[in-house]
């Protein structure tokens, strides 16, 4: 059974929550104001947790699924890109954890929804445009290894996914941040296929900056390394994720394999 609410009442409940350093304005700046939001019988939204290496294409199926359900799209790895965003402008080593845990304390992370478009920001300045950088994307797989860091961002993802429907991505949604969603998958696919979907990305954008198909499938290695082989919160499936390998699949098929796992939940 599904409660409705009206997105009034939703509204005035997320609002009276003056704790929250992020202020969820999406209401107010009116991309899905029209919409009712669907709560289960427990008062608890539903989450849909979808986990993967990078470049699997995770962003890609989950704002498409988001923007069809009605569900707010949260990109987690955009929160550890705007900490790297912060690290990079002070010139800290991503390796000197002790400066990075230190410089922690500085910086509040803000999360808005523009027009249905995620931004971040980094002590109230916009940095969404600066988080695809391959600086930044170096720098935010070392630091993300790091609990503290981890830590900061634990308590605003869970609080986002307890106030709205919403499909999060990332590499630790199923197993740590979201151990209860409704709904886990883990998208996988080869890491040949996925570096040349990143570099036919890249070409096409014209951000290829000189880079070789091997240098982007190396660094895609490194980071899968990092990201398979830290301490804290490793890439793995969580034990009730449904694992689905994408390499040999188009993005309709993906999506609709997706939603196959959707409207097998029982807790929907
Ligand atoms: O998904 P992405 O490439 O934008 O993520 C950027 C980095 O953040 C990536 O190196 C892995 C890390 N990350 C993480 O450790 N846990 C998450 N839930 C999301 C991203």
């Amino acid at each position: 059974m599904y409660k409705l609410l009206t997105n009034g009442q939703a509204c005035a409940s997320l609002l009276a929550d003056t704790q929250l350093i992020y202020p969820i304005v999406r209401f107010i700046a009116g991309s899905h104001n029209e919409r009712n939001l669907i709560m289960t019988d427990k008062h608890t939204f539903i989450n849909i947790a979808i986990d993967g290496p990078s470049g699997v294409g995770k962003s890609t199926i989950a704002k498409l699924l988001a923007s069809e359900l009605g569900y707010v799209y949260i990109d987690t790895g955009a929160m550890f890109r705007t900490l790297a965003v912060y690290f990079t402008d002070l010139g800290i080593d991503a390796a000197d954890r002790e400066t990075i845990v230190a410089a922690l304390d500085n910086i509040e992370i803000g999360i808005r929804y523009i027009d249905g478009v995620q931004h971040m920001f980094a002590n109230g300045q916009d940095v969404t445009d600066r988080l695809r950088t391959e600086a930044v994307s170096s720098m935010a797989s070392v630091t993300s290894q790091y609990g503290e860091v981890r830590g900061k961002l634990l308590e605003m993802q869970r609080e986002l996914a307890a106030k709205e429907n919403v499909i999060m991505d990332g590499r630790d949604i199923g197993t740590v941040v979201l151990p209860d969603a409704q709904v886990k998958v883990f998208l996988t696919a080869s890491a040949k296929v996925r570096a040349k979907r990143r570099y036919d990305q890249l070409q096409a954008a014209g951000k290829l900056e000189g880079a070789t198909f091997e240098d982007i499938l190396r660094d895609q290695e490194e980071r899968d390394y990092r990201d398979t082989h830290r301490e804290i919160a490793p890439l793995k499936p969580a034990d009730d994720a449904r694992v689905i390998d994408t390499s040999d699949m188009t993005k309709e098929e993906v999506r609709n394999a997706v939603l196959e796992v959707l409207h097998e939940c029982k807790a929907c």
